[in-house]
Order: structure tokens, then C-alpha cells, then sequence
């Protein structure tokens, strides 16, 4: 790949390269142990070696191909190439191991998760499921795919019948504001799931494996994959009121779910708290 704008295919070829390689090494590191666990933003916020150690290869491969570009990654912060600016100017979005608590206890829903953004906008994803070897992928405008699969989400119309995958941060007061909010909501849907990583949350939600999502307190490593798999399914992923997917909220959930869960959620004050 030259200095020229690359299109989101290419930087989806490179992104998948680099994620399966990356994803390799965080399973690897698995089957030999977990080591160096430190915490981070609260104590039960754990990073691992792994997490570094993967998040550090990206970033080489990444710069090996494209040295102009910058990455932001979850554990290293922004750590290559100047500020993105001008046309065609890329920024990659690495979660290195989004569920590190699954990786920790050996749970096998732990993934990479890689975005790149072109001008500003996400336009290529992948996340691949570490410990299955389940990816997921989509390009801006080219859909939502998991093994040749084009993906269209749940046809669920009835939140009544929905379910529903959620999240929770790490922070306590946070946690309990979240709590309140999932009690609002237990008794109106089908029931609600927490797997432990938000990017396979979306894809979940992408391929209809669950019908909805929602979450406060993500990061944009933490979406920006799963995100664009999500609406490239057909979802719509917003905040509340017309506010873009951010730390407030995500949700996303199919169109006839949508504005059913957003109501509830915004009556809940699920953007709302610490
Ligand atoms: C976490 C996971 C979890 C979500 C948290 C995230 P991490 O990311 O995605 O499912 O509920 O909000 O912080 O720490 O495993 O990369
Ligand atoms: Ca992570």
C-alpha cells in the first residue's frame, strides 16, 4: 500500500491480516499462562502481559505497512505516526484483548478488535474472536459478514421478546447506576446477556445472536469494530437522543427494536450516573 488514499477493502486486508496474527498470540499466551496481571482504572480493571504484548505487535505490523499512520490502542495510548490530518489520513482503533476478564479466567470470549478510520469516519472493522477463531468484519457501505455470511441482524419486532446483551464498567458507582437501570429493564424484555466484551457484543447483535445491545462507559476501541459491524447488519447504532454511539451510550439494536429500547433506556437514564 503506497502513500495514495487507500480504499476501506485494502485497509480491511490489512486489518484482517494483522488481527489474525495478533489474535494467535493472545491465545498462545493463554495456553501458557496468564502472567503479569496489573490493575488499571479500579481493582478489578486487569491488564495482562498479553494485552501489551499484543497490542505492541499491531502496532509494528501496522507501522511496518503503513508508517504514516497513527494507531490508538487501548494500553499504549496514540502510538505511531504524527496526528491524523488531510485527506486520506488513517487511524487504526485497537482493543489488543477486549474481554480481558474472559482471558484471565480462561473464558472463551476474548477478542482483537481493529478499526480503521480514513478522514475521520470508521470505515473497516474486524473482530476476531481469539479463543473460537470466529471473525467478524465489514467495510463501510459493503456489509457485515462472519464466514462468507452477509449478516442482517435479528427480525425480533417486540422488545417484550428481546434479548438483550449489555455491559458493565469497572468503576463501582458506575456499576450501580447500571445496575438500576438493568432492573428497569429485566421486566420488559425476553431476558439479558453479559458475556464480557463489548466488540462481541455487537457481532452478536449483528448476526441476530442476541436481538439488541446496549452499554455506557465504552471506549472507542471498545466499538468502533463491533460498531460498524452492527449498522453495516443493518442496525442502528446511536446514543440517546440523536447523540452518536460514544461513552454516554451505545446502542444498537435492529430498526424495530430501536426506538422501543431507546425510550426505555432514556426513561431509565441509562446515560445518566457516574
Ligand atoms: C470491557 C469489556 C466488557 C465491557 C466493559 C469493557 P476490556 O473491555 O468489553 O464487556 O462491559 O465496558 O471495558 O476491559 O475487557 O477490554
Ligand atoms: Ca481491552
Amino acid at each position: 500500500m503506497g502513500s495514495s488514499r487507500p480504499t476501506a477493502e485494502e485497509l480491511l486486508e490489512l486489518a484482517l491480516e494483522v488481527a489474525r496474527s495478533a489474535a494467535d498470540t493472545a491465545r498462545r499466551m493463554r495456553a501458557e499462562g496468564v502472567s503479569a496481571v496489573a490493575t488499571k482504572s479500579t481493582a478489578t480493571d486487569v491488564v495482562t502481559a498479553a494485552d501489551r504484548a499484543v497490542e505492541r505487535q499491531v502496532v509494528a505490523a501496522l507501522r511496518q505497512v503503513r508508517p504514516d499512520d497513527t494507531v490508538l490502542g487501548e494500553e499504549y495510548g496514540s502510538t505511531a505516526g504524527p496526528a491524523p490530518s488531510g485527506p486520506g489520513a488513517v487511524r487504526w482503533i485497537l482493543d489488543p484483548i477486549d474481554g480481558t476478564v474472559n482471558y484471565l479466567y480462561g473464558l472463551p470470549q476474548y477478542a482483537v478488535s481493529l478499526a480503521a478510520e480514513l478522514d475521520g469516519e470508521v470505515v473497516a472493522g474486524v473482530v476476531r474472536n481469539a479463543a473460537t477463531g470466529d471473525e467478524w468484519t465489514a467495510t463501510l457501505g459493503g456489509g457485515a459478514w462472519q464466514d462468507g455470511r452477509k449478516l442482517s441482524g435479528s427480525t425480533e419486532t417486540d422488545l417484550g421478546q428481546a434479548l438483550v446483551a449489555t455491559g458493565f464498567g469497572y468503576d463501582p458507582a458506575r456499576r450501580a447506576h447500571q445496575a438500576g437501570v438493568l432492573a428497569g429493564l429485566i421486566t420488559q424484555v425476553r431476558d439479558v446477556r453479559r458475556f464480557g466484551a463489548a466488540a462481541i457484543d455487537l457481532c452478536l447483535a449483528a448476526e441476530g445472536s442476541v436481538d439488541a445491545y446496549y452499554e455506557k462507559g465504552l471506549n472507542h476501541w471498545d466499538h468502533a469494530a463491533g460498531g460498524l459491524i452492527a449498522a453495516e447488519a443493518g442496525l442502528r447504532v446511536a446514543g440517546l437522543a440523536g447523540a452518536a454511539p460514544g461513552p454516554d451510550l451505545v446502542i444498537a439494536a435492529p430498526p424495530a427494536l430501536f426506538d422501543p429500547l431507546h425510550e426505555r433506556l432514556a426513561r431509565l437514564d441509562a446515560a445518566g450516573g457516574p
